[in-house]
């Protein structure tokens, strides 16, 4: 492929998940790295070197808008912490760059709206970084879905959860109202995949939680009211063993995503099974997610497509997570629309 043929992009900030997204934008055939920044002295180079470390001719940068005047970066991978997607998303956008903002977006519905007018005025992509939604597992989840073999779905479970590792204690030393806590990290998957399993948006929310001497939550635990007696319970916590499923029951049957939210090595298990005696165990090939969310969005760029993620599913899972929020601190259900 020439290079007329892939998406020019920066890295905004030596975050850890780079462990991931580097490697993936380097990869993807569509794409080509040709910038990092941090405002850490020499952080961007360390990051460079540590996850692709016969990469060249990549420009290296201690001012994070020094990447956002470099003319030759068209599109920007924007791994910062939670608090800080919606002011440097702007500041990208508003440099004429296409943006891919790791999940969650922002941590209001009116910073994601701030962010979508800027997009439209300045006629560039942005999409918010779900890479499961790239792996082809859950294709074939929805596939049975709407196939009708479990029939209506009327209840599902997402389950996500590990021991937090010592050097990742960061993310639960601020408070939810700065993008600290579970419900900012895992919580957008798990809530993420409810409202994809059901397809539609809940009516009111409930949840509870465990909170740190930070004020983050550690661990949460809710229900998504989607009418009609449909229920989406979501589980995550950071204080037990790894758990990264959903599983949709159905009025004729059900089934299961067995890992939902890949780590490398993690093998796609999907399983079903319906009420008249059929049972089924698919198993798939293993595929990175973030090397198709990359590709996905170069594609979408270069050939002018639409994304797969839209600012309306970033809005209303953003409520969703702000109501959940807001129903645990409050113990109180908290209605929506
Ligand atoms: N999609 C996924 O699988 C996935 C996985 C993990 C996280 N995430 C998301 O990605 C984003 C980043 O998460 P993360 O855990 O990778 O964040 P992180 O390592 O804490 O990095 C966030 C920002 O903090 C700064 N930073 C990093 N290490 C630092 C240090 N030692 N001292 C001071 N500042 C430091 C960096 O900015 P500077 O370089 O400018 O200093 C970086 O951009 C979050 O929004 C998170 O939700 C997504």
């Amino acid at each position: 492929m020439n290079d007329q043929a892939r998406l020019r992009w920066g890295i905004l900030g030596a975050a850890r998940v780079n462990e991931r997204l580097l490697p993936a934008i380097i990869e993807a055939p569509n794409s080509q790295l040709v910038a990092i920044a941090s405002r850490r002295p020499g952080a961007a180079g360390e990051t460079l070197r540590k996850y692709a470390p016969r990469q060249q001719d990549v420009r290296e940068y201690d001012r994070l808008e020094a990447l956002l005047e470099d003319a030759d970066v068209k599109a920007v991978y924007l791994p910062m912490a939670n608090e800080e997607h919606a002011v440097w998303a702007l500041r990208a956008i508003h440099h004429g760059k296409h943006v891919l903002i790791e999940k969650p977006m922002a941590l209001t519905v009116a910073d994601i709206e701030a962010i979508e007018g800027a997009a439209r005025e300045y006629g560039v992509l942005v999409m918010e970084g779900f890479m499961y939604r790239f792996h082809p597992q859950h294709a074939r989840v929805l596939e049975i879905v709407a196939s009708g073999l479990i029939g209506d779905v009327r209840s599902v479970r997402a389950s996500y959860s590990f021991m937090m590792r010592p050097a990742r204690m960061y993310r639960l030393a601020r408070d939810p109202g700065l993008g600290g806590g579970a419900m900012w990290d895992i919580g957008p998957y798990a809530i993420h995949s409810l409202r994809l399993c059901f397809g539609c948006e809940p009516v009111a929310v409930t949840a509870t939680a465990k909170y740190v001497e930070s004020g983050a939550d550690s661990v949460a635990s809710g229900v998504l009211d989607f009418g009609d007696g449909r229920f989406g319970h979501f589980d995550i916590s950071f204080e037990r063993a790894r758990r990264s499923e959903y599983e949709i029951i159905g009025t004729k049957g059900g089934v299961k995503c067995h890992a939902a939210w890949q780590l490398p090595g993690d093998v796609p298990v999907i399983s079903w099974w319906t009420e008249d005696g059929r049972e089924c165990v698919e198993h798939y090939p293993a595929a990175n997610h973030f090397n198709l969310e990359i590709e996905h969005f170069s594609d979408c760029v270069l050939k002018g497509k639409a994304p797969l993620l839209t600012f309306d599913d970033a809005k209303a899972n953003c409520r969703a997570i702000v109501a959940a929020l807001q129903s645990a601190a409050q113990g109180k259900v908290v209605k929506l629309g």
